[in-house]
């Protein structure tokens, strides 16, 4: 049987996983520093969870979804983002009656059948936050803020941050006709996908890449004219906010999403070593989206981000953290009888706290050696009968190459303080 991954869905190897573990420790760690706490909702949902909130005439729900009937005819989708989820789980386990405000992270992977490229898979991985119950545009500067400041602690360097605001739904409505209107005497011009966007989701045309498209819509006048006051005035003070807590950010008058739910402020973070697929990341308020879904009028805003980008942007900063062997300590034999021995001394290291490895291959020690070195581990013991005879363990620090004796009976201990020595330095 020849059976392989699936096009566009990844194998995450041992070698590559600590550069993930890596990012989500760093994001735990900042979300909770902004008071985000962990939601986990389920992969499957039914599909008019989806439909209803994305838009039946995105991309994502038009042409993406991976959608399928379960044993009781239900329609069932795999979940193409999260934010629907999130709402739905607030509502669900009414977090608006009990806190009003919430704010949750996720971490896990999202599906959506497209034509697979770098940076763009079947199966991928989003870390995002959704804040919702509040409209203050406070909370849309903290979150672009938040999303730069994990970049930073990631270790990517100079994203770059996009915002825009699309208005409230009267104003989306409003900006749609007009659009409509200043595109109808070059419909001819615009490329098929645009010409069908035309009627079905105009927004869309200002998100094409094609270059005559582009030329069409860069002509336009700013959408920023059919603002209502309310809404112009939002996106000032999200602005000012901005400016306040020094967060660097462009405005682009063409911003949109290929998500229907969003209204007011959209942004858009973006990095040169992606290439074509540039966005790491996403997000933007989504007002009406809780009450949409039978909730009270909400205000709500969030972001995700793509962590198969972070890594391809991450690639040329290879962190310390990302790169160091996960064990500590490798025992080496030298012949069969030792070996029992080092298999009781690894279980008792391991309740130590001391990761400990051991040769399950029967191999030399010279091969043994070899081995652990190639997995960069930090210590190699070498135990063997005369040793065991004087109770007696060899140490090698693979580090500096240096060798020493340690009693057997304190050799707990003593690793215990090796270790702690090298973390000081490390
Ligand atoms: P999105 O722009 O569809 O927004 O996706 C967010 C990020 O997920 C993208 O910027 C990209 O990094 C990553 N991504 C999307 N599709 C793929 C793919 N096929 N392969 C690899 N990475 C991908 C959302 O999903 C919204 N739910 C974000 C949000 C949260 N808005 C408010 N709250």
């Amino acid at each position: 049987m020849n059976v392989r991954t699936l096009r566009g869905t990844n194998d995450i190897l041992p070698a590559e996983i600590k550069k993930w573990q890596f990012i989500e420790e760093v994001a735990r760690k900042t979300f909770r520093l902004y008071g985000y706490e962990e939601l986990r909702t389920p992969i499957i949902e039914e599909t008019a969870l989806f439909t209803r909130t994305i838009g039946e005439t995105t991309d994502i729900v038009e042409k993406q979804m991976y959608t399928f009937q379960d044993q009781a005819k239900r329609k069932i989708s795999l979940r193409p983002e999260a934010t629907a989820s999130v709402a739905r789980a607030y509502l669900e386990h009414a977090f608006d009656k009990k806190r009003k405000f919430a704010k949750f992270y996720y971490i896990g992977p999202m599906f959506r059948s497209e034509r697979p490229q770098k940076g763009r898979m079947r199966q991928f991985h989003q870390i995002g936050v959704e804040a919702i119950g509040s409209y203050d545009p406070c909370l849309d500067a903290e979150i672009m803020s938040l999303a730069i400041n994990l970049l930073k602690k990631i270790g990517i360097a100079q994203p770059n941050l996009a915002i825009n605001t699309l208005g409230c739904r009267k104003d989306k409505k409003k900006i749609a006709k007009e659009l409509r209107e200043n595109l109808k005497a070059q419909f001819s011009e615009l490329c098929k996908s645009c010409q069908q966007r035309f009627s079905r989701n105009v927004f869309r045309v200002l998100d094409c890449k094609n270059e005559n498209c582009r030329k069409i819509t860069h002509k336009l006048p700013s959408l920023h004219q059919s603002l209502c006051p309310a809404c112009s005035e939002h996106f000032k003070e999200v602005k000012k906010a901005l400016d306040i807590l020094d967060v660097k950010y462009s405005v682009d008058d063409y911003l949109v999403r290929g998500l229907d739910y969003y209204t007011k402020t959209a942004f858009e973070i973006t990095h040169k070593a992606l290439g074509s697929q540039d966005a790491l990341g996403a997000g933007g308020r989504y007002d009406n989206l809780v009450s949409d879904m039978d909730g009270e009028e909400t205000g709500a805003i969030g972001f995700a981000l793509g962590v198969e980008r972070l890594i391809i942007a991450l690639s040329d900063h290879e962190s310390k953290e990302t790169t160091d062997s996960s064990i500590d300590l490798y025992i080496a034999t030298k012949e069969e009888k030792a070996h029992e021995e080092s298999f009781k001394m690894a279980d008792l290291l391991r309740r130590e706290g001391i990761a400990t490895e051991i040769d399950y291959l029967n191999r030399s020690l010279k091969s043994q050696m070899r081995a652990a070195d190639k997995n960069g581990v930090k210590f190699v013991a070498i135990s063997g009968e005369p040793e065991n005879n004087r109770e007696k363990i060899i140490l090698k620090d693979m580090g500096t190459g240096q060798q020493e004796e340690i009693d057997k009976n304190d050799f707990v201990k003593e690793m215990k303080r090796k270790l702690q020595d090298y973390e000081a330095h490390a």
